[in-house]
C-alpha cells in the first residue's frame, strides 16, 4: 500500500490517501475518488490539462518507468520534459519530473503530487 499525499495552493491543507497495491487507478482516479480538485478535460493524456509535479519521498527505492507516447508527446509540448529526461526515464529509471495525472498509474510507492490549479500548470 502506497501514500499518495496531494498539496496544492487549490487546497486547505496536504491530504494523504492510500493507494492499494495492484490497483491500476490513475493518478487523476485517486485524486477525483478523494475530491481532490486536479484539472482535466480528455482523460486521455493529450491536453496537458492534468500536470503535476511528482516527487518521491523514497527515492533510492527505484521503480521502471512507464511513460505512455501520448504522455511523453504532451510534456514536450508543454516544454516539461527533455529528450534526456525521458531517456533518463526509459533507461536509467530515474522518474521525470513533471506528469500527467492520467496517464501516471499509482505504484507501490510513496510520492507527493503536487499541482497548482491551473490547466497544464503545475
Ligand atoms: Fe488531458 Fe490528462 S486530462 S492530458
Amino acid at each position: 500500500m502506497a501514500i499518495v499525499t496531494f498539496t496544492s495552493p487549490m487546497m486547505h491543507k496536504d491530504k494523504a490517501v492510500y493507494a492499494v497495491a495492484g490497483d491500476t487507478k490513475t493518478i487523476l482516479a485517486l485524486a477525483e475518488d478523494n475530491r481532490i480538485p486536479i484539472p482535466f478535460e480528455c482523460r486521455d493524456g493529450n491536453c496537458g490539462s492534468c500536470l503535476i509535479e511528482v516527487s518521491y519521498d523514497n527515492p533510492e527505492k527505484k521503480k521502471a518507468i512507464m511513460l505512455t507516447d501520448k504522455e511523453k508527446t504532451t510534456l514536450k509540448e508543454l516544454g516539461k520534459i527533455t529528450a534526456e529526461e525521458i531517456e533518463n526515464a526509459e533507461v536509467k529509471d530515474m522518474p521525470p519530473r513533471y506528469r500527467l495525472a492520467c496517464q501516471f498509474i499509482a505504484r507501490d510507492e510513496d510520492v507527493t503530487i503536487t499541482f497548482t490549479g491551473t490547466p497544464g500548470g503545475s
